[in-house]
């Protein structure tokens, strides 16, 4: 065998453009798979840093010279610029026929790659649903991760060979459920950490030194809760709104009402009125769903939105002063006596 990587059969000399968090990761995660970097354009000191990091001794060479030398082009810039990009280069006649050329946008399919295509290419669209920090920790992370494969149907065996030989698992989605999916992904993870970040200010506001130490067990079993239901039904079924807890879960109006104008007061009080208001369209979205499921029966359900009637309709104007007199106590209600680790969220 050779003791050129390149010369080995098989293997792809890879040229990454943008050695961003997420191409200089993928970069060297296609080395360690064998594949030799051949060159990465990085402009930013911070990118210049991740090249020397992540792919110590690639040439840093401009754009169109990353292209001109690469067998797969790994185009890892941001989503805006991508089109552009590619378009620049078809008109610089910078694609070689029979190049691959991948892009790791998960807004995009391979539409955007036309350009690039009319001149040959293979286009693969390959998107990593992970978030990057750009750093070797990211490299573990690809291990069982699932890249969306979009391409045209011949060539869809490289995008998944090119996925397993980093690790990941493939996926396959079609061109127009792109949108779909890249909004599914940022519902999750985004604002999963839209989450956290008001929940902490919330805690810190109760007093609570270190909210991370005390969500973290409680987050890590709803989130594992919620995830294992969504398995278990496997497409059938209401899925992970079966593993809500808590106050709406049990029907109980009256802690509802409590939180939103507790809620609604540190609003008034911080300007932080973004809380009060998320907490309102989870709890309507929680409560909707839970009677849908038939974990609530309509007239929980009804008590429920009662409760949270004037939490959204001016954030913040729900008056702290008022907030016992709504909702029903407990006695009007039925029990379902549960427990589980979120219940006193
Ligand atoms: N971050 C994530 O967690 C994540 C996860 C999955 C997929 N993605 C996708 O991966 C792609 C890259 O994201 P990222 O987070 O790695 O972005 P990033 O960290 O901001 O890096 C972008 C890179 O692109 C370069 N760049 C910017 N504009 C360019 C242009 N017009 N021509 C050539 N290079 C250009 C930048 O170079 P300089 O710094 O030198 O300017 C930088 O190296 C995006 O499509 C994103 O949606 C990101």
């Amino acid at each position: 065998m050779s003791a050129d990587p390149a010369a080995r059969p098989g293997r792809l000399g890879v040229g990454v453009v943008g050695a961003g968090r997420v191409g200089a990761v993928l970069g060297s995660a296609l080395r360690g798979a064998g594949h030799p970097v051949v060159a990465v354009s990085a402009v930013s000191q911070a990118s210049r840093e991740r090249a020397a990091t992540l792919l110590p001794g690639v040439p840093v060479v401009d754009v169109p010279e990353v292209v001109r030398r690469a067998e797969l082009v790994l185009l890892a810039v941001p989503d805006d610029a991508l089109p552009g990009l590619v378009r620049g280069l078809a008109e610089t006649g910078g694609w070689q026929p029979g190049q691959i050329v991948v892009h790791t946008s998960g807004r995009f399919g391979v539409d955007v790659l036309a350009p690039a295509r009319a001149a040959g290419v293979i286009p693969l669209a390959l998107h990593p649903a992970m978030t990057f920090t750009g750093t070797s920790l990211d490299l573990a992370r690809l291990v069982g991760c699932a890249f969306a494969v979009t391409a045209p149907a011949p060539v869809l065996p490289i995008g998944q060979a090119l996925v397993v030989e980093v690790g990941g698992e493939p996926v396959v989605l079609a061109e127009e459920a792109r949108g779909l999916y890249h909004a599914g992904l940022a519902h999750a993870a985004n604002h999963l950490v839209v989450l956290v970040a008001q929940a902490a200010q919330v805690l810190r506001a109760a007093g609570v030194g270190e909210p991370g130490r005390v969500l973290r067990p409680l987050l890590d079993a709803a989130l594992d809760g919620a995830l294992r239901a969504e398995d278990a039904a496997g497409g059938d079924g209401p899925g992970a709104i079966t593993a809500l807890t808590g106050p709406v879960r049990r029907g109980d109006a009256g802690t509802v009402q409590e939180h939103a104008v507790t809620l609604a007061a540190l609003g008034a009080a911080t300007g932080a009125v973004d809380v009060p208001t998320g907490y309102g369209a989870l709890a309507r979205a929680a409560t909707s769903r839970a009677l849908a499921a038939g974990l609530l029966v309509p007239a929980e359900a009804e008590r429920v939105l009662d409760a949270l009637a004037g939490i959204n309709a001016a954030p913040g104007a729900l008056d702290p002063q008022d907030g016992t007199g709504a909702a029903p106590g407990r006695d009007d209600r039925q029990d379902d006596g549960g427990t589980s680790p979120q219940e006193d969220a």
